[in-house]
């Protein structure tokens, strides 16, 4: 205790599609989680985010919650369809209206608006002429979000551009488990990644040429990459894993360009084709995606082992009971400290927001009525202990945002996986905090008064 300075910002994070509901309500248009959740097979529990958490209608209550939890700040996104319905043309006022009255109620609680702009619900119509891999969707991104600076950039300070491009990328077009669900694309999936960056870098100017006070930040799923063993093929799909998570992206934005290393391996496995990086990267673009920024966003959940499947070793580096989650990811608090102090060292943000880190537990109401999710409360404790050492080690990290205020829908696994620290009831949609959400207001509250 005693090592958040005291700016440092307290919070917790959503997104539109997770939490909102009202997908078709006050003239929004839809977005590819609309089309993508009605194809059989898709989402495990065949759930849609029509209704979610039904926070389109009962925002008010939520902001309750976040008043009576005592955060800083709250993230949310905003839905781009709702807001210009065919992602390009014409805005709808009862869209922007509906964030303009969230901004306002979160101001007069206390609660700072963090916005992310694109959160992966991409208007259908955008998609529909060629989506991410099209560099136009760059180009109309940096338009709304020119859109929205002019709507909130009076009370939102601080904005985030982009949510997990490699999430969008690499799920999107070689997975295919996210939207919109293509497997095996490489090109499309590198395309998709520097539209997203792209979009960043212009989103940030525009922002900028809006609101020159505005802080602009990108969010990144960064994992700390270990090798299995040190048999040199596990050293070697280290680095693989590492370029293609963590490098692929940071590289660039600190003004490097895109790692050698991992082109030729792009070129190695065809994602890149004779013309390498000239295939969607033009003049100028490294430049804007290097834009100088407010602040560096870190989703971290687990470190990543890597091993090929060719060793002859059994991988040694996780212990036997290593906590996992329900999702099976392990629970490894240092990984968040290793990651910041990595980021510190290679690429030297002048500052870092931890914009996710949360746990799924399914543990539900117990005969007393309350969720004793123990385990939750542990796993955010021992990772803010894990934030709290990277600043006593210098790095410049000014926020920690859990993931999540509610339980919600957790994209491809529906309504299964429950990540939040209020319950959600999905038959009548009635909030529970869980104990987690009184540990986590507790935990904040003697964080500040060790100042
Ligand atoms: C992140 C996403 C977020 C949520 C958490 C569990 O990758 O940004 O929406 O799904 O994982």
């Amino acid at each position: 205790m005693g090592r958040f300075p005291a700016s440092f910002t307290w919070g917790t994070s959503t997104s539109a599609y997770q939490i909102e509901g009202a997908f078709d309500e006050d003239g929004k248009g839809p977005s590819i989680w609309d089309e993508f959740v009605r194809r059989p097979g898709t989402i495990v529990d065949g759930s849609t985010g029509d209704v979610a958490c039904d926070h389109y209608h009962r925002w008010a209550q939520d902001v309750r919650l976040l008043a009576e939890l005592g955060v800083d700040a709250y993230r949310f996104s905003v839905s781009w369809p709702r807001v210009i319905p065919d992602g390009r043309g014409q805005t709808n006022p009862a869209g922007v209206g509906f964030y303009d009255r969230l901004v306002d109620a979160l101001l007069d609680v206390g609660v700072e608006p963090v916005v992310t702009l694109y959160h992966w619900d991409l208007p259908l119509a955008l998609a529909e002429r060629g989506g991410w891999p099209s560099r136009d969707t760059a180009e109309v991104f940096a338009r709304y979000a020119s859109v929205m600076a002019d709507a909130l950039g009076d009370r939102v300070r601080r904005w985030i551009t982009i949510n997990e491009p490699w999430v969008v990328a690499e799920r999107g077009y070689v997975y295919g488990d996210k939207a919109p669900g293509r497997r095996n694309d490489g090109p499309a999936a590198l395309a998709t990644a520097h539209h997203l960056l792209l979009g960043h870098g212009l989103a940030t100017e525009a922002i900028a040429a809006e609101r020159p006070e505005a802080q602009v930040g990108i969010t990144l799923n960064l994992s700390p990459v270990v090798a299995a063993s040190n048999h040199p093929l596990d050293i070697e799909a280290a680095r693989r894993l590492d370029g293609d998570l963590n490098r692929w992206y940071l590289d660039p934005l600190y003004g490097r360009g895109y790692p050698d290393d991992v082109v030729a391996d792009r070129r190695a496995d065809r994602w890149l084709g004779a013309g390498g990086l000239d295939a969607f990267v033009r003049p100028h673009d490294m430049e804007t995606i290097a834009a100088p920024t407010g602040f560096l966003g870190v989703n971290y959940y687990e470190r990543t082992i890597a091993r090929d499947p060719a060793t002859p070793v059994p991988p040694e580096v996780v212990a036997d009971d290593a906590a996992r989650t329900a999702m099976g990811w392990e629970s490894y608090p240092d990984g968040l400290r290793e990651l910041l102090g990595r980021l510190r060292d290679d690429y030297g943000p002048s500052s870092i927001l931890v914009t996710e880190n949360g746990a799924s537990y399914p543990d539900g109401p117990g005969p007393d009525g309350r969720i004793h999710d123990e385990r939750r409360s542990r796993f955010i404790d021992e990772h803010i202990d894990a934030v709290g050492a990277a600043i006593a080690e210098g790095v410049p990290v000014d926020g920690y945002f859990v993931w999540s205020l509610l339980d919600n829908f957790e994209w491809a696994f529906g309504y299964t996986q429950r990540f939040g620290i209020v319950w959600v009831d999905f038959a009548t949609l009635e909030r529970i905090p869980k104990d987690s959400y009184v540990r986590y207001r507790d935990r904040i509250a003697a964080e500040r008064r060790t100042r």
